[in-house]
């Protein structure tokens, strides 16, 4: 049997706050299949962003606090060349807060990505991100900047800056979270139909409703994961 495309075994995250240590993840695994639609649901708090940085190669496990797995293969012994082509290639990731560059136009913002190291190039960036921006209903917008958008357009856009470079994973955190219920819903449509189109999810989020829309869910609950 093929590995799942990403595992999280045992994963263990604490915060330092000067001397005070907090404890997020206590031990969570978890893995998600090439072409599965996961959510994973957890209250505000409970450590979702923190998870999905973990996975996303954005911030490191504990010492000794488990591991993350990509294709079999543990994300702490790869080279740095290798872990910025993961963090490039292999997933894409739509913040939580957007998380767009306010001087840089919507066009710019969607192709970032492929500028960076492991990326695509800025060639082949902006012609891939013209195109999502296009599919998205963006097309008339490509040379505004960020504060002349509406939320929904910040996050079709964050949504097409991860996918720049074709991933094979989007990593999505609350992506409907600060939006109303139809404009999230739209959004969540859009998700949906990457997803039909052979994307592998990853979607945090603290709503049920919206957890309904993957294929399976799994609870983060007191920094451990179980499923729902
Ligand atoms: N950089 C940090 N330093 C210290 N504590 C942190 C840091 N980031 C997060 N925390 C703490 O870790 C806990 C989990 O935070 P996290 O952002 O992962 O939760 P969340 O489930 O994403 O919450 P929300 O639904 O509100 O987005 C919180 O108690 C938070 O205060
Ligand atoms: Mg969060």
């Amino acid at each position: 049997m093929s590995n799942p495309l990403l595992q999280t075994h045992e994963l263990c995250k604490t915060y330092r706050l000067g001397r005070v240590e907090v404890p997020v993840l206590k031990g969570c695994s978890m893995h998600v299949n090439s072409g599965e639609f996961l959510a994973v649901l957890g209250s505000s708090g409970s450590g979702k962003s923190t998870l999905l940085h973990l996975m996303g190669g954005l911030d490191r496990p504990d010492v000794g606090g488990g591991e993350i797995l990509h294709d079999g293969s543990s994300l702490a012994s790869r080279s740095a060349r290798q872990l910025d082509r993961y963090r490039a290639r292999t997933v894409g990731f739509v913040f939580q807060f957007y998380h767009l560059l306010p001087e840089l136009s919507v066009l710019e913002n969607a192709m970032l990505p492929g500028l960076v190291p492991g990326g695509v190039g800025a060639v082949e960036a902006r012609k891939r991100a013209h195109e999502l921006l296009g599919r998205f209903g963006l097309e008339h917008r490509l040379h505004h900047r960020p504060r002349e958008l509406s939320g929904g357009e910040r996050q079709r856009t964050a949504i097409a800056r991860a996918l720049a470079n074709n991933p094979d994973v989007l990593l999505a955190d609350e992506p409907t979270g600060n939006l109303d219920v139809q404009t999230g819903g739209e959004i969540l449509d859009l998700i949906q139909e990457a997803h039909q189109g052979g994307l592998t999810i990853v979607m945090v989020t603290h709503d049920q409703r919206i957890a309904d829309r993957a294929d399976r869910s799994v609870q983060l609950i007191d920094g451990r994961l179980q499923p729902s």
